[in-house]
């Protein structure tokens, strides 16, 4: 399949795998580019423990990029966030040095500004990808000079923007503002979103939910469980606060402020069902972090490496996308993506049936 963001790429297939937290690993992100899809190595990538230390997360993923290269030749990306100063910014700071001394081929910049790193990647010959959630977003990229912007809607996991735009009404209106590729994501998990997305006007899709159930993604086999277990309504979008550079009492010092629109959609199980129920269906994620307790209470104090690494949904919940209760199988990077491409010919067929009859 050829679009212009594979050709920008030199990559097969214009299928991204996402960058997930903690779960999206070298080995991941290499079979996916191995099967000539792109892969993506994100934050904490290959990690079952939090450091407070900058240099040390530096040097955690120059390991994993190393790893990349060793099992692959084919691009890939690396996920930088760019964060907010005084928080994250500085961990965002050193993991784009590192990726810049090892010569990513690819960045997808997440969560900030595109003002931030675009003329610093762009400068070391690295092709940037540009993450956003409304059309404002990627016409501030494509001013900044990225080459392509992704665009994911709120059926996505994770963390699904601030305004809530589903990815059918996103993505054409994201097309039409700007010239550059637009990659699309949000609830995209087989041909049929394939084919969607490029009807949209997208030239690729950006899938995180579904690689979590693959055989080469990290995540704890009770993850990818859940995620086979879903159904149609069994992820919620609630709300999240934005993160901002101060602390604030109120939300436990974490420096997240909840008036903004943010949100994340989480996969639902009894203990985030009981949590929400508790709250009268109002309940932030800031609320549902609290309600996991405390490090003295809980023992696994981070609750991503708890939930997502350790597989304790017990006290924990996971985000993940809308698109969860069309995922059956655990198949490899590989087996998904070969899947993906044979079965959009005969979708091809029965629209071209459709059209022509
Ligand atoms: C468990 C999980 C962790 C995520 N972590 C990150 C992250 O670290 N950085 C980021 O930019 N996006 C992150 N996302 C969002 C994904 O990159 C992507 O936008 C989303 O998964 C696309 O929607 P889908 O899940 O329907 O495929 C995460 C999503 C999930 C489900």
């Amino acid at each position: 399949m050829r679009t212009r963001f594979t050709e920008l790429l030199g990559i097969r297939y214009p299928i991204v795998q996402a960058s997930m937290a903690w779960i999206t690993d070298a080995v991941l992100a290499a079979a996916v580019s191995e099967a000539g899809g792109l892969g993506t190595i994100g934050p904490n990538a290959g990690c079952t423990t939090i450091t407070p230390d900058v240099g040390e997360t530096g040097e955690r993923l120059r390991e994993q990029i190393r790893k990349c290269k060793e099992l692959t030749d084919k691009p890939f990306a690396v996920n930088f966030v760019v964060g907010v100063v005084g928080w994250d910014r500085d961990y965002s700071d050193r993991c784009l040095e590192v990726g810049i001394e090892e010569g990513v081929p690819v960045a997808v910049v997440s969560q900030g500004s595109p003002l931030v790193y675009t003329p610093r990647l762009k400068e070391a010959g690295v092709k940037v990808i540009h993450v956003g959630s409304t059309v404002r977003h990627v016409q501030k990229a494509e001013d900044a000079g990225v080459d392509a912007v992704i665009v994911s809607g709120t059926e996505g996991g994770g963390h699904s923007g601030f305004d809530q735009m589903t990815t059918l009404c996103l993505v054409p209106q994201a097309t039409d503002a700007v010239k550059i590729p637009v990659i699309a994501g949000g609830g995209l998990v087989d041909a049929r979103g394939l084919v969607a997305a490029l009807a949209l006007g997208a030239e690729g899709v950006y899938m995180g939910t579904r690689f979590m159930a693959t055989e080469e993604c990290p995540t704890h086999p009770n993850v990818k469980q859940a995620i086979l277990d879903a159904m149609d309504t069994s992820t919620m979008a609630i709300r999240h606060g934005s993160p901002v550079s101060r602390k604030d009492e109120k939300t436990g010092g974490r420096g997240f402020v909840e008036e903004r629109r943010g949100s994340i959609r989480l996969l639902l199980n009894d203990f985030a069902r009981d949590v929400i129920a508790a709250q009268g269906g109002n309940v932030s994620f800031e609320e549902v972090i609290a309600a996991t307790g405390s490090p003295e209470e809980n023992p696994e104090s981070n609750r991503t490496i708890a939930a997502f690494v350790n597989g304790n949904l017990e006290r924990n919940t996971i985000t993940a996308s809308q698109g969860s209760g069309l995922i059956h199988d655990v198949p490899t990077c590989r087996g998904l993506i070969d899947r993906m491409i044979a079965d959009v010919k005969p979708i091809l067929e029965r629209l071209s049936t459709a059209y022509s009859s």
